[in-house]
């Protein structure tokens, strides 16, 4: 039994009395007004003193956070750097920078065309969110529904901002990227007779969330690197890519690579470059702790950037609405919708419930953070305060084993600690969890700079601003094969690469002096910044 304070003790009880009461009558779904009213007043997006306009590079005058202007303003790491680019020591068709679900489906892709293809990844491959996604894929591959329905729930949950031709791509897409997982042998969750087991996210008018238990992301970038390695395609692992190497036409022609472990330089010359690097919830936003993977550092947002690549959405994230928040071992870990779409209502503390558990994440978490700081009905915990996913009535809902057998690693994170979800609720709060913006792409992957392409969470425009569940291991899928497939044509098509330069570095360099910055930040920061800020 995990040592919960009287408070604490006291709380659940609650929850637990207003369980039958809660079951029989469903928290009312929020009005279009109301959504707006909340996100406005509590959603971290709307904090702008979190905010700083930027000085410099293609999004000059924009805001971002401070943590993320710091980096993209910041000093290339190059600088001092004897670089001989005229000696690469790697010489591929296609480069790809990340092992993460997005990088090692470009790379697959890419391959499979007939590229000469590398990937390089400052990790390992397969250390990337990819690995940490619980819930689940979306796909349209039900009689009931259509890529036209899909389309309409994921625009409406990202306020109708996402790009309409990505988006069209990613819906139409799903279900052939589905089928290519299974092919790869994905084991997905099925019914006896072979057809898909599929669930409701948040903001799904239909049940189309395809599932490996809660180890989906697990399972799926198990099966990539698989493919990876039995296709004997090159991962060059503990080395990070620090710069976009371009050559005298202005088109991307490789990176600059270090070793992680011996700190060597190392050049890598390439005709495309696919930019797979993830997200950026280590970078900590607004004091947020996170769901995401030790590597999520915004790397590729930095790199595009220094390179001329324009940024879209870069000031909107996504605070995933259950994180744990208690214990404290496992603050901010990933709690997964999943937990909703099966029963689990939110309840404040006086055991009340308090929102639809399935409106969009944006809208939950707001609601979250409302009941908390605005509403004073959050329950104390160690690291603040948090409120209860009654976890129990998933079973008292689909039956006894439900939990053992549908999330299975949710039960055993929190069982670590001496807490059974199936018979006691559980404490959580919105934890950092997806960058909802990120580099400009057109439909065929490419960014603003020529031979440039961008797949993952590193895109900025597939969602808009709000993301649905599932829909981004849905997007490391299609538009990492969508980069693969176009970065390898257009080398079929011919690509003559000329003289290798880091003259857009100086530049930057030279902007970064008539702004007047200095300050201190070298980047891509590559790894979080953990070190004792006392010391
Ligand atoms: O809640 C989750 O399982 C997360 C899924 C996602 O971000 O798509």
């Amino acid at each position: 039994m995990y040592s919960y304070t009287q408070e604490q003790l006291d709380s659940m009880k609650k929850v637990e009395a207003s369980r039958q009461e809660r079951l029989n009558n469903l928290h009312a779904r929020m009005t279009a007004e109301e959504k707006d009213a909340v996100l406005k007043e509590f959603h971290p997006d709307y904090i702008t003193s979190a905010y700083e306009e930027l000085k410099i590079g293609p999004n000059k005058g924009e805001k971002v956070l401070h943590e993320l202007a710091e980096l993209l303003q910041g000093e290339s790491r190059t600088k001092d750097l004897k670089i001989n680019l005229d000696a690469p020591d790697y010489d591929v068709d296609v480069l790809v920078i990340g092992g993460g679900g997005a990088g090692s489906s470009a790379a697959i892709t890419a391959h499979a065309n007939g590229a000469n293809v590398m990937i390089v990844t400052k990790l390992r491959i397969g250390d990337a969110n990819t690995m940490m996604a619980e819930g689940g894929i979306q796909a349209a591959d039900k009689p009931n529904d259509s890529p036209a329905i899909h389309y309409l729930d994921a625009f409406g949950g990202g306020h109708f901002a996402a790009k309409p031709e990505l988006l069209e791509k990613l819906v139409c897409e799903a279900p052939d990227a589905i089928r290519w997982l299974n092919d790869l042998g994905v084991m997905f969750d099925k019914h006896p007779d072979g057809t898909m087991v599929t669930t409701h996210g948040g903001g799904t008018s239909r049940k189309r969330m395809h599932a490996c238990k809660d180890y989906s992301g697990a399972e799926i970038m198990r099966t990539l690197r698989d493919e990876v390695l039995n296709r004997n395609i090159p991962v060059v692992d503990f080395t990070a890519a620090i710069e976009i190497i371009k050559d005298d036409e202005g088109k991307a022609a490789g990176a600059v690579l270090k070793n992680m472990e011996t700190g060597e330089i190392l050049v890598a010359k390439a005709k495309t470059v696919i930019i797979a690097t993830g997200g950026a919830g280590r970078l900590h936003y607004q004091g947020f702790p996170t769901s995401n993977h030790y590597g999520a550092t915004a790397d590729g947002l930095v790199l595009a950037y220094r390179a001329g690549a324009k940024l879209l959405y870069a000031d909107t994230l996504q605070y995933h609405p259950t994180g744990a928040a208690e214990p404290t071992q496992i603050f901010g870990a990933l709690v997964t919708e999943k937990v909703r779409s099966l029963g689990a209502q939110l309840v404040n503390k006086n055991g009340e419930a308090f929102v639809y558990s399935l409106e969009t994440r944006d809208v939950t978490a707001s609601t979250i953070i409302r009941e908390c700081r605005g509403r004073g009905n959050g329950i104390k915990t160690t690291d603040g305060e948090g409120v209860w996913l009654d976890t129990p009535m998933i079973d008292i809902i689909g039956g006894e084993g439900t939990i053992e057998s549908r999330i299975p690693a949710m039960m055993r994170m929190f069982g670590k600690y001496g807490i059974d979800i199936r018979k006691e609720p559980i404490l959580i709060y919105p934890t950092l969890h997806y960058q909802n913006g990120g580099i400009d792409i057109s439909a065929n992957g490419m960014s603003g700079v020529e031979n440039l392409y961008v797949a993952g969470e590193a895109v900025g425009c597939i969602h808009g601003r709000n993301r649905l569940m599932g829909n981004s291991l849905l997007d490391i899928i299609v538009f990492g094969r969508n980069a693969g497939k176009y970065a390898s044509e257009k080398v079929k098509e011919g690509v003559t690469v000329g003289k290798l330069t880091l003259a857009h570095v100086d530049a930057f360099e030279t902007e970064r002096k008539n702004a007047g910055i200095d300050n201190g930040v070298m980047s891509p920061q590559i790894l979080p910044d953990y070190k004792r800020k006392d010391l």
